[in-house]
């Protein structure tokens, strides 16, 4: 089957990561008989220099005309002016709203062979498996009134925090939906014993509870819930929360994997992708940022990026044995004992490898399903 991907690398080791994912898309493509009509437009700071706008319209046309985006990441110093009247960031904010992407789905899993890259001890962060559904398209992100002033007694800024309860439906049940197809546990995470908002959030959610009994269905404040991703990180299988408390509480879930450089996502509204099995459409992004502190060294890991592209092959396009060829290649080549920088932990005698001898490795898993049964050391 053929299928068209906007690639937006965007800034930073954007661009690094996204060619590694186009890598092994390109090598599934040969494996299992796929064209993937690969076409870049540009976002983020990269977009802004080029054309002033962080998203240009023929960026978002695109996006629209494309069966998936695999996106990099945006940011970097040089457009980190406070001042400024745009900013990289805002690129990828415009293309998850103008492309009505509202559910972010966030896996986070302790990969074995990972631990020790952790902080956190062992015996709290083995068998974790969670996913965040973030909502992402609402809340303090884009409610208006958002903006600055000046009065005589100094400057001011607002921002809002609003939902409306179509918006607050939609996201919980795509919560429920997974929850489902998983272990039945959903944790609705919100502020209720301050926030208006998240008391609406929290009565819609109870509703929804009764209308899916077969769930179990808990209420977690926000502040209470970052402890305890810490504290019991097993107690979690999804997880449903407002636009920032999901952004906060992923980049702390991260932690529990070893690194950021290992986390995916997919980003997915309601449009379908209409291919034999196709899902719904949606925007793959590794949840790191740029890092432009190591940008242009060939170190990032790329691994994010490539599970990020096993997502869409999977969740827009009904790829699933191709999505698994993905991720067992990945499993293996950890098992293996190759880290990235990120993940090379502090065990004694461990070199770490660069970007693309990671990819070269998860590659030849893909081409050779064999490697990706690599017998486990106990
Ligand atoms: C994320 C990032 C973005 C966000 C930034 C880059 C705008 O932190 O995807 O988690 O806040 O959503
Ligand atoms: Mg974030």
């Amino acid at each position: 089957m053929d299928y068209r991907v906007a690639l937006l690398a965007g800034d930073g080791i954007g661009p690094e990561v996204t060619a590694e994912a186009v890598r092994a898309l390109n090598v599934i493509a040969d494996r299992f008989g796929h064209t993937f009509a690969f076409q870049t437009g540009l976002v983020g700071g990269i977009a802004i220099d080029e054309t002033g706008d962080a998203l240009p319209e023929e960026t978002l046309q695109l996006s629209r005309d494309s069966d998936a985006v695999l996106f990099g990441a945006v940011g970097g110093p040089k457009w980190d002016d406070p001042r400024a009247h745009t900013r990289p960031e805002a690129g990828l904010l415009a293309i998850r709203k103008g492309l009505g992407l509202f559910a972010n789905l966030r896996p986070v899993k302790a990969h074995r062979d990972l631990i020790e890259s952790s902080p956190i001890s062992r015996s709290l962060i083995e068998g974790v498996d969670l996913i965040v559904v973030r909502e992402l398209t609402g809340g303090l992100y884009f409610a208006a009134p958002k903006r600055r002033w000046n009065t005589s007694r100094g400057r001011r800024a607002v921002d809002s925090l609003k939902y409306t309860e179509q918006e607050i439906r939609r996201v919980l049940q795509v919560g429920f939906d997974l929850a489902r197809g998983r272990r039945k546990q959903l944790t609705s995470v919100d502020k209720a014993n301050v926030l208006e908002s998240s008391r609406l959030w929290r009565e819609i959610a109870r509703e929804m509870a009764e209308e899916n009994p077969d769930i179990d269905v808990r209420h977690v404040l926000v502040d209470a819930c970052a402890m305890h991703l810490i504290q019991q990180p097993r107690d979690f299988d999804v997880i449903v929360t407002e636009n920032m408390f999901g952004d906060i509480l992923t980049d702390e879930a991260s932690v529990l994997a070893g690194s950021m450089g290992m986390l995916p996502s997919a980003s997915l509204g309601t449009r379908k992708v209409r291919k034999k099995n196709g899902g719904l459409f949606g925007l793959f992004e590794p949840i790191h940022g740029s890092a432009p502190d190591i940008a242009g060294e060939g170190i990032a890991n790329p691994l994010a990026a490539i599970m990020s592209a096993a997502m869409m092959l999977r969740l827009s396009f009904g790829l699933e044995t191709e999505a698994t060829a993905v991720e067992a290649a990945v499993d293996a080549t950890i098992a293996s004992g190759l880290r990235t920088a990120d993940i090379v932990g502090t065990g004694a005698g461990r070199d770490s490898v660069g970007t693309t001898e990671m990819t070269d490795a998860v590659i030849r898993r893909i081409e050779d399903p064999a490697r990706s049964r690599v017998p486990r050391p106990l």
